[in-house]
């Protein structure tokens, strides 16, 4: 049987999802949280795990560098990948939201300027609304930009909602809920059929 490519995101949920994929049945025995290595291999030979950052999941199962991938939510909707996506693992629960300082008054009532790691996520959300913007793109500590002035408000992710709370800022809009999903590849879907499906449900029973 044909080998199947699973990218697997690094980082906060990684963990979750090594915990999961152990309860599917396959052992990957050299993979652990602490290991440095980005590949590891089930027993069979039969799954091959790659890790990457999660921003490029989606990429490298767009690509077909990977048959399956397992990411969040934010990442899948940011990157435009045209992949499918299969499942939701329900794990890694957070929400895009709009936040910023409560009492803020925009100097530019026409354009307002937002702040976030996610410009696609936001023009479309903006988009939406028929509010015009400007982006400020930023890579982390997103929060600080309507602290300084550097933004009207941020698109951003909120989890415990602790990061908000802890710079004085508050939710103003959700945008959308986000947790990990499965996505796949269009052309592995149709010529790996049979690994593909036997993984998703092998994970399917894992999370019952
Ligand atoms: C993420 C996100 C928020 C925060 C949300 O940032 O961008 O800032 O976590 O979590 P909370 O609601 O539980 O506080 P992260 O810690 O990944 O850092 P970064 O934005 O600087 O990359
Ligand atoms: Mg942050």
């Amino acid at each position: 049987m044909e080998q199947i490519t699973l990218a697997l995101a690094k980082g906060r949920p990684a963990k979750q999802t090594i915990s999961l994929l152990e309860k599917t049945g396959e052992h990957f025995p050299e993979l652990t949280e602490e290991s440095r290595k980005l590949v590891f291999h089930n027993l069979d030979q039969s799954i091959k795990v790659i890790f990457v950052k999660a921003v490029d999941v989606p990429t490298y199962v767009e690509k077909g560098a990977a048959d399956i991938g397992i990411v969040g939510k934010d990442n899948i909707l940011e990157s435009l990948a045209d992949v499918y996506e299969l499942l939701d693992l329900k794990i890694g629960k957070c929400k895009f939201s709009v936040a910023g300082k409560a009492d803020h008054q925009p100097s530019d009532n026409q354009k307002l300027t937002i702040a976030t790691k996610y410009p696609n996520i936001a023009k479309k959300h903006f988009k939406k609304k028929g509010q015009p913007i400007e982006i400020v793109k930023l890579n982390g500590s997103v929060e600080l930009a309507p602290l300084i002035g550097l933004a009207d408000y941020i698109v951003d992710i909120v989890e415990t909602g602790n990061t908000l709370r802890e710079n004085d800022l508050s939710v103003l809009e959700d945008i959308e809920t986000i947790s990990t999903r499965l996505i796949v590849n269009k052309a592995s879907f149709a010529t790996k059929s049979m690994q593909v499906n036997q993984f998703i449900n092998q994970l399917k029973r894992a999370l019952e």
